[in-house]
């Protein structure tokens, strides 16, 4: 057999490495991310989507943990006793419909707890103690179009907060007046993209940004003078996708970068090469890959952070 080398992906192995992350219950790691399981199990299922193996995880079991995790209010929690909010909430919504497992839950509930954490300006709360991010206009807006029930908010007052969270440099941050992040850009250019309001967006300004986030050993960082992270191949290859701009990337530097991440020993990716695996910089890993025309992945849409042809079903 050839040896595993950092050239290629290394399908099997990153199969292997997230089944693994269940049955290591005895490990530190495992319970001091507890309240990010619900998180975690959506990136691992979208993951394994991509490499077309998502009957790895047990959909009976991850469907009766996410009906244990929604509160009497409609939203969910990281975990069991964890308390709801609006990231846990979008992550158990999109683990439902890729299992097709809606039903299994109160939608109505999910429903109201999401538009009732929308404020007067258009922004949205987290969870009760709110605070607001455009992070969090981002997971209402998904969540509820996943749901087929944008009617019950304010869109147009959503994306002109959105809006307001745009700054000179054509990026966005996570309020009106905060520096533009890579990751706050894709949530906001989601948001309109779900909104159909991308004509707010600067294109040509927001793409040059992005396109100044690649570095020269071809990673791309989440800001000027950062390093470079695996993650950030998602949160700007799907922003310059979303706006037309994918092919202003020197792709084959950026998926040398990205494979050279892989562990070849545990599988699974690091932020950047050397470091610990996890199953954040795994699902981002491939996500970039595949939104990079990798061969023998999945197809990933942009806007949603799913399987294009689970969403590909669910709209059309
Ligand atoms: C940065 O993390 C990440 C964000 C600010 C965006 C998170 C996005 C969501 C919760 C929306 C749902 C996402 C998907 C994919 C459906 P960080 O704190 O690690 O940033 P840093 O690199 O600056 O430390
Ligand atoms: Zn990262």
């Amino acid at each position: 057999m050839a040896p595993l080398d950092n050239k290629t992906l290394q399908t099997k192995l990153h199969i292997d490495y997230i089944k693994s992350l269940d049955t290591r219950k005895d490990d530190l790691e495992y319970w001091m991310t507890e309240h990010l399981r619900v998180n975690g199990i959506y990136w691992g299922l979208t993951a394994l989507s991509l490499l077309d193996s998502i009957e790895t995880l047990d959909r009976e079991e991850v469907i009766k943990l996410l009906q244990q995790c929604q509160h009497e209010n409609g939203g969910f929690g990281g975990y069991l006793g964890h308390d709801p909010h609006l990231i846990y909430t979008l992550s158990a919504v999109q683990v439902l419909v890729i299992y097709g497992a809606l039903d299994s839950v109160n939608v109505d509930k999910i429903v109201e707890y999401v538009s009732g954490l929308q404020n007067e300006d258009g922004s949205f709360c987290g969870d009760q103690w709110g605070e607001i991010d455009s992070r969090f206009s981002y997971c209402a807006i998904s969540c509820l179009s996943l749901l087929g029930r944008l009617d019950v908010i304010d869109v147009e007052k959503a994306a002109d907060f959105v809006n307001q969270c745009k700054n000179f440099d054509g990026g966005y941050g996570s309020v009106p007046g905060a520096e533009s992040h890579a990751a706050q850009v894709f949530c906001c250019v989601g948001a309109l993209s779900i909104t159909k309001r991308l004509d707010l967006v600067d294109s040509e300004l927001l793409g040059w940004w992005l396109s100044e986030r690649q570095l020269k050993n071809g990673g791309l960082n989440g800001r000027p003078q950062k390093l470079e992270d695996v993650c950030y191949s998602w949160w700007v290859l799907s922003s310059m996708s979303m706006i037309g701009r994918l092919h202003w990337i020197d792709k084959d530097s950026l998926i040398a970068f990205i494979l050279g991440t892989q562990d070849l020993e545990t599988g699974g990716f690091a932020d950047r090469s050397g470091n610990m695996p996890d199953v954040y910089h795994t699902v981002f890993g491939l996500c970039g890959l595949s939104l990079l025309g990798y061969p023998g992945l999945q197809e990933v849409d942009p806007v949603y952070c799913m399987p294009k042809r689970v969403m590909d079903k669910l709209l059309n």
